[in-house]
């Protein structure tokens, strides 16, 4: 038998932006998915799907599950016509969009299947074929997600648009931070969103380079302010991205309420994190006692959420 596990994910600056090759900072979160995999004689594979989620996210997925399984099975060379896999996903990373939970079921699948052939592949490798499986959750993904969910820590990441390899560079913050995750219910279909943000930018391009440049400005400002370990700065930056991902219109009414209500309970910052349109938000919550107050703040107005770290 098989095992590997991928980290879940929250993106604390750049979601939408990496996609056009600009820099993005991601951070591992403690929950992770779990994979087993048991390969017999035989053809196609079985699957269980004991991970925990948030209510109609596995039915969504489901279809674009299959491709990605597939995608990872055949990069990794293995032939299902005369091989047949028992893959079993598991795991305390609650599925819901905005935490990566496709990229973290993708690097777990491709860790079991390394350890039950003994392929020895490393990470590097492992992250590619976890990119493969992601294609089939959304098409053409920067690659952001399965990096953080296979290196874990806080990772700043720029695709390469021209194919090469992409930048990836692990970032070290002084202490861990408390954060808060919380989610809308609502999951979002990652290709959908991106693509329709990819038409609003083809049909009006000097708006989307305006919006583009004050990204910049706001990651520049943001690595630095984390080197700095200038956390009120940091948050006022998520405040600023966030307005940014309302401007290209992937938050809305829901996730801009749990916004408001984590700002309002003292969060440094509260921002959309990941596709939007649905999905997570991510709070800056430095301290146990902030933590704990943004927490019970969004759960009390009946949104479910999580406390973790970054930069563990
Ligand atoms: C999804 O977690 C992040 C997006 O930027 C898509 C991607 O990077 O592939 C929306």
């Amino acid at each position: 038998m098989g095992k590997g596990s991928g980290f879940g994910k929250t993106i604390l600056f750049g979601e939408h932006f990496v996609v056009y090759g600009l820099p993005a900072l991601a951070s591992a979160i403690g929950d992770s998915t779990d994979a087993e995999v048991k390969i017999t004689e035989g053809r196609g594979y079985n699957l269980i799907d004991d991970r925990p989620e948030v209510p109609g996210y596995k039915e969504k997925k489901f279809d674009e599950q299959k491709i990605s399984i597939k995608n990872i099975i055949d990069y990794m060379g293995v032939d299902l016509e005369r091989k047949h896999l028992d893959i079993t996903l598991g795991g305390n990373l609650t599925c819901a969009s905005g935490v990566g939970a496709s990229a973290a079921s993708c690097v777990a699948l491709a860790r079991a299947i390394n350890d039950e052939l003994n392929l020895g592949w490393d990470d590097h490798k492992i992250n590619e074929a976890a990119y493969e499986g992601e294609k089939g959750y959304h098409g053409t993904p920067s690659g952001i997600d399965n990096t953080a969910s296979t290196f874990g820590g806080l990772v700043y990441f720029v695709k390469n648009l021209e194919g090469g390899s992409n930048t990836m560079e692990t970032i070290k913050v002084a202490k861990p931070v408390e954060m808060v995750i919380a989610s809308s219910g609502m999951t979002a279909n990652t290709s959908v969103v991106v693509a329709d943000v990819r038409k609003k930018k083809e049909e009006n391009p000097d708006w989307f380079d305006k919006i583009i440049k004050e990204y910049q400005d706001v990651m520049k400002e943001a690595r630095q302010a984390l080197d700095e370990m200038d956390l009120e700065r940091v948050g006022q930056l998520m405040n600023k991205n966030h307005g940014l991902l309302q401007q290209i219109t992937v938050s809305n009414e829901k996730l801009d309420k749990m916004v408001k209500i984590a700002r309002k309970a003292g969060a440094l910052g509260a921002k959309v994190t990941g596709t939007g349109r649905g999905g997570n938000i991510n709070c800056l919550t430095p301290g146990a006692e902030l933590q704990d107050k943004v927490y019970k703040s969004l759960t009390n107005a009946g949104f479910p959420a999580w406390k973790t770290k970054i930069g563990v």
